[in-house]
Formats: C-alpha cells, sequence, structure tokens
C-alpha cells in the first residue's frame, strides 16, 4: 500500500509538471503518447485504490491553472475534458458500459467527429454577440482571450439570424482553435529565418498564437476554429441531439468540421475510425483521433459524468506521430555530393504505425541548435510521409551522454573532411574516388526523376563499383551482357533487361538530363529551366554567372554551382562520353512558327514518355495555352495512365480528349519535335 502511495504521489507531481509545460508554457517536454501512459497508470491505481485520489490529482482536473497574464473567468459551465480509447477493444467496453446503463440491447446513434489537435475555447454570445472568450484554463476557469478569438477569420462576431427564430440569452459555444498544416509550415519558416522561436507541432503554435498579449501577432498566424459543442445556455430550447445542435451552430454561421458523421452502432464507429485514419495525412489540419458522443440529449443526460469526463463520450486515439526513444549512436552518412550528414542510430520505437530506428540530424549546426547528445532520450515525431525527425532532448533524462563530433576522415575513403566555406556543412574531399560519391552519384543519375533506367537498383549499383565495373556514370553505358552474367545471382534474361533498359534510357531530354549530373542545388525545376533557356548543352561549358542569372529564378548561389560544374574539364569530357554513347534530347528550339497558338490544353494522369513539366513546354513551345481546369474554352484534355475526373468534365462539355499515342501523333505532326 505504501509503495502504491508513494506511486501515486510521484505520478501526481510529475504529471502536473507536464500540465504546466503543456497548458501554460506551450512546450511540453515529453510527447502526448508517454503523458498518456503516465495519466492511465494512476487513472488505474486511483480507481484500485480510490483512498489515495488527492483533491489535486490531474484526474480530477482539466488542464492547468492560467499563468496570470491574462484576466480570468468562471466558465458558465465547467469544460470537461474525454476519456481517452487507444483499441478496439476499449471502444467495445465503452459501448457496453452505455447500453449496460440505459438497460437497452439496441444500437446507440453516435455522432462521429476528428479530433482536432488544437486547443479548446469557449465563447459566449449575449443575444447572439460575441462578448466573451476564454481559453479552456482548469476547466472552471480560464484565460480571457476575446480580442485574439476575434482575429480569426471564420468566427462570427454576430451570430446569423434565422428568420422567424431569436437568439439564447446566453450560450456558451465551444471548439477548437487550430492551426492549418501549411500556416504552421509558413509561421515556423518564418521563424526560423529571424532566428525565433520554432514550434515543435501545429498544437503549441496555436496555443502560442492565441495567447498573444498584442492581437496583431495573432491575426498575423491565421487561426482555424471549428465549433463542435454548446456549455450554458439561459432561455433557449436546444434541439434534442447533438447532430441537430450541430446543425443549429451551422445555420447561426458557426463553421462545423465537414467530416462529422452521424452513425449506428459502434462497429460503425470503428469504420468511421478507419476512414478518418486512412485520409489523416491529406486532412488539411492535425487531428489526433475521433470522437463517438451519444447522439441523443436525453440519453447523455442519463449517462451522467464521472469525475472530469462525460460517460456519453470517448476520444479513439491515432497511433501516437511522436514518440520517445534513445539515440544509441550517431553515423556519418557520405552524399552525392560529399556531404556528411549525421544520422541518430536509435533504439525502435513505433510512431504513427512504423517501426523507426534512423533519423536524420541534418547537420552539425542542427545538433547544437537542438543541443543534441548521444544517449540522449528525445522525442521524435512522423507526421504523414514525412522523414522522421527529433524534435526536441529530454533533458529531464540525461545522463552519461556525449557530445557529437565531426570526424576527421571521411568514414568511407578516410580523405581529409573539410567544412563548406559559410555553411554548416561538411564534405569529404574524396570526390569520385570515394565509393560513396560515386555510388550516390549513379543511384541519383539512373534514378526514376532523372535518367529513369529501370530495374539499376541500389543493391546493384553498390555491386557494380564493389566490382570495379564502374568507377565513372559513363561506364554505365559500355556495360555489356556478358559482363553481368558473370557476376553473382545475374541470369541471361536479367543481364539483357538491365542492358536493354540503359540503352533505353539513351533518349531523354536534356532538362531529365541536367537533372541527372547531380549538379549542387540543381533540383528538377532548375534543370528543367536551364533545358528551356539553354537549348544547346555546350553554351553551359563557358557560361557567366551574369548570364545565368538572367533566367527567372536562377539566383546567385545556383549560378555560382553552376558555372562551378561547367568549367571543370573533367564535367565536359564526362558529358561528351555520355553524349558520344548515344544520349540524345529532342531540341526545343524557341520558335517562331506556332501552331498551336490559339489551343488550349488541359493534361490529366501519367504520360509515360514525358512528366507533365515536359509535356507543357513542348506545348507552350508550339504556342499552346496550358490550364490546369477543364472549361469550354479547352481545345483537347491529354490522358495518360489513371485520368482523374477532368476526363468525365471533359465528357460532359464535349471536349475531345486524346490518348498518349494521339498527343505523341500531334507533336509530330509540327514536324518541329524529333
Ligand atoms: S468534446 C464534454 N469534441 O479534445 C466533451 N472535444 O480531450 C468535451 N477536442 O478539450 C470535448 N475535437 O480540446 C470534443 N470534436 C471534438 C473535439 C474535442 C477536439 C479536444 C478538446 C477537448 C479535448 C478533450
Amino acid at each position: 500500500m505504501k509503495l502504491y502511495a508513494n506511486r501515486i504521489k510521484q505520478l501526481r507531481d510529475e504529471i502536473n509538471k507536464h500540465n504546466y509545460s503543456y497548458y501554460i508554457l506551450d512546450a511540453p517536454k515529453i510527447p502526448d503518447a508517454e503523458y498518456d501512459r503516465l495519466m492511465r497508470e494512476l487513472e488505474e491505481l486511483e480507481k484500485k485504490y480510490p483512498e489515495l485520489i488527492a483533491s489535486d490529482s490531474p484526474t480530477q482536473l482539466v488542464g492547468a491553472r492560467a499563468l496570470g497574464q491574462f484576466e480570468k473567468k468562471k466558465h458558465g459551465l465547467p469544460m470537461l475534458s474525454l476519456e481517452n480509447g487507444f483499441s478496439e477493444e476499449d471502444i467495445i467496453n465503452f459501448n457496453q458500459r452505455i447500453q449496460d446503463k440505459l438497460e437497452t440491447s439496441h444500437d446507440i446513434k453516435f455522432c462521429c467527429e476528428p479530433k482536432l489537435d488544437g486547443l479548446a475555447v469557449n465563447l459566449t454570445y449575449f443575444k447572439g454577440h460575441l462578448e466573451l472568450a476564454t481559453t479552456r484554463g482548469d476547466g472552471v476557469s480560464g484565460e480571457v482571450i476575446t480580442h485574439n478569438i476575434k482575429t480569426i477569420k471564420t468566427v462570427p462576431h454576430h451570430l446569423k439570424k434565422i428568420p422567424g427564430e431569436s437568439f439564447p440569452e446566453i450560450i456558451e459555444l465551444r471548439g477548437e482553435v487550430f492551426l492549418s498544416k501549411a500556416e504552421f509550415e509558413r509561421i515556423n519558416q518564418e521563424a526560423k529565418e529571424k532566428g525565433d522561436k520554432i514550434f515543435a507541432n501545429p498544437r503549441n503554435a496555436a496555443a502560442g498564437s492565441l495567447r498573444q498579449l498584442d492581437a496583431r501577432i495573432t491575426a498575423n498566424r491565421h487561426l482555424s476554429m471549428y465549433y463542435y459543442g454548446v456549455g450554458e445556455v439561459k432561455d433557449f430550447n436546444l434541439p434534442s441531439s447533438q447532430y441537430s445542435i450541430l446543425e443549429l451552430l451551422e445555420k447561426w454561421g458557426c463553421p462545423i468540421n465537414p467530416e462529422i458523421k452521424i452513425v449506428t452502432g459502434y462497429k460503425a464507429c470503428l469504420d468511421y475510425y478507419q476512414k478518418i485514419l486512412a485520409k489523416r495525412n491529406n486532412l488539411p489540419y492535425e487531428i489526433d483521433g475521433v470522437v463517438y458522443k451519444v447522439d441523443d440529449i436525453k440519453q447523455q443526460r442519463e449517462l451522467g459524468f464521472v469525475s472530469r469526463a462525460p460517460r456519453w463520450a470517448i476520444a479513439h486515439k491515432f497511433p501516437a506521430h511522436e514518440e520517445m526513444t534513445e539515440i544509441l549512436a550517431v553515423e556519418f552518412q557520405v552524399g552525392r555530393t560529399g556531404v556528411l550528414t549525421p544520422v541518430a542510430r536509435l533504439k525502435p520505437v513505433n510512431v504513427s504505425g512504423a517501426v523507426i530506428s534512423n533519423a536524420t540530424l541534418h547537420n552539425m549546426d542542427e545538433i547544437s541548435r537542438k543541443d543534441i547528445h548521444v544517449g540522449d532520450w528525445v522525442i521524435i515525431r512522423r507526421a504523414g510521409d514525412v522523414i522522421p525527425e527529433i524534435v526536441s532532448v529530454i533533458l529531464d533524462k540525461r545522463k552519461n551522454t556525449h557530445k557529437i563530433t565531426m570526424p576527421k576522415n571521411c568514414p568511407v575513403c578516410d580523405a581529409p573532411v573539410e567544412r563548406i566555406e559559410g555553411q554548416a556543412a561538411y564534405r569529404c574531399t574524396g570526390g569520385i574516388t570515394c565509393r560513396a560519391q560515386l555510388e550516390e552519384g549513379i543511384k541519383h543519375f539512373a534514378s526514376r526523376r532523372a535518367m529513369d533506367i529501370n530495374g539499376l537498383g541500389d543493391k546493384l549499383v553498390e555491386q557494380f563499383v564493389a566490382e570495379g565495373l564502374i568507377k565513372s556514370i559513363a561506364d554505365l553505358y559500355d556495360l555489356e551482357i556478358s559482363q553481368l552474367i558473370n557476376l553473382d545471382r545475374f541470369a541471361e534474361k536479367s543481364a539483357e533487361n538491365l542492358i536493354a533498359a540503359i540503352d533505353k534510357s539513351k533518349s531523354t531530354t536534356l532538362g531529365r538530363f541536367l537533372f541527372a549530373l547531380g549538379i549542387r542545388d540543381v533540383g528538377e525545376t532548375t534543370a528543367n529551366l536551364l533545358a528551356k533557356n539553354i537549348a544547346d548543352i555546350h553554351k553551359l561549358f563557358d557560361i557567366s554567372e551574369e548570364d545565368l542569372q538572367q533566367i527567372p529564378d536562377v539566383g546567385p548561389v545556383v549560378a555560382k554551382h553552376i558555372v562551378e560544374f561547367f568549367s571543370q574539364t573533367k564535367h565536359q569530357k564526362l558529358i561528351e562520353r555520355l553524349i558520344k554513347s548515344g544520349i540524345h534530347w529532342p531540341k526545343i528550339t524557341k520558335n517562331t512558327h506556332q501552331p498551336l497558338l490559339g489551343k488550349t490544353f488541359v493534361l490529366t494522369g501519367t504520360l509515360e514518355k514525358y512528366s507533365r513539366d515536359e509535356a507543357s513546354d513542348l506545348l507552350e513551345n508550339l504556342g499552346a495555352k496550358v490550364t490546369n481546369s477543364v472549361s469550354k474554352s479547352t481545345s483537347y484534355v491529354i490522358a495518360g495512365e489513371s485520368p482523374g475526373s477532368k476526363i468525365d468534365k471533359a465528357g460532359a462539355l464535349g471536349v475531345e480528349v486524346l490518348d498518349e499515342v494521339a498527343f505523341l501523333k500531334l507533336l509530330s505532326k509540327t514536324a518541329l519535335h524529333n
């Protein structure tokens, strides 16, 4: 018993400390998933030993007490929290408890809503006018943030009048204030440029933006809000279900999440969970789960509350985007331009459904900015398809760690490592003699968006380099079937296929070829721009930085890298050798003859031969206009593989649709395409 009492106190103190960091400082020290685990442990212990529940236990309160910068106001009705469910079993139990308490075996009707990852606010409307807005605070009273809430464009200052109906004397409308993913990126990008504080996630950024003393700052952050419920109401009969209340709010002009659905039975809730989970990465805002609410208000009343949460609702949480783990070691990877990138080897941990064991640390400046040591416990985050990254170090847990240092010699070829002037990056000086640089260069050259050599995967490149078959990119085009079939695991057929794919790659575009060369800072877009403006690659051999900067979007840094690359004899020789082995591209000359002038094209689906940009360029060069959406004035829709709804629209408007074959025919008919 003593043991449990100690643990309960320890958990209470720890969670209260985290509540302060989270709610007041907007800077949590541990991931939400870890917080949830601590809270669960405390809840379970308190369930077993109810006599040990203290009045200041975080299970009895919501959030944390306000910081004191803002005026505080009591809510008309307390703002409660939600019970969390993590598994199907948790939801089955939730449903069972409800059916038992209501003494029914009928399926329950639930209102299913996305659980937005922002912060709860309470907006009080007097006779339809927004007069007061507060944060949730500790659930009983919150901070007055009316001036800041009013900067949110979609929040009505006056509710819209419904003809023949009057407004309640007082109504508290509740909802979630949040930042879109795009706004979050923008704010952090700007903060980075100014050297200001970076927010760990959109929720902290939203909280930080809302709790500003200067409303002009809040206005610049472009917050959003969805309404999801009602608190105190005076002199008004609300509709009898959660869903119809939301419909009323919508009529009053309050934004409601469009993903909200009404379903019958818990199984349909689980289907809803899966559907929203599948959509999660494509939604423009962060959600951390879904909420199921018993729809019928009469049933809600019957069910009532337990401590800080209603019995009639549950949050079904998604796998967390953030977790904590330990850095076991840091290794340095050598990229194709020789830059050494520090990579953390992590104790494997499941983050939003995938096991993560590595995370890039970007560069040494990032390491010192985040103060990362080997042996540290860190919060790692993997949102959507984004590469996992280390958000921050959990300093409280630091013990016996050591600093990360850049090696003096390349871990692959042992050549000296030097710092690139004016940059955070360090580079191996081994050049093409460094196996890692050669390998990465070839992998990039062969990749789908570059020369697109089908079947030449990473493993094969490594094998060719290790066997000494390839010492330069150009050696690829001298490979012979007889050399390949001598290699391990290479059958005649696969050798033939690879040689055929290498051969096929010879027919390309200038943009792809320039991109494939792997010039520093020259991505696909810049490569295509260069190709468009410099029809003859030889012109690049002695071009000046000034001339390059005449090209739109080419700045001084990129221009410098391009000149650096093409002025080197070894690169000029490489290009000549590649052209000699048969690499060629259609000549796009700026022509005065524009046979497609006045015609408008729309592209949809994937073409086999050209990327969308390349196809647009070809058409535009012939005088055509390329637009994004089909209208009556569209001349042709060009449809590749898996076209979108544009095809249907074309059909409805009677616009002619060309497949890839017909498109290529049209191009060759102009006789400018060879
Ligand atoms: S209802 C009595 N609905 O989740 C029920 N909450 O963990 C009170 N949240 O404080 C909340 N989306 O900040 C509700 N559709 C939604 C929600 C939602 C996000 C947040 C809200 C609340 C927290 C509870």
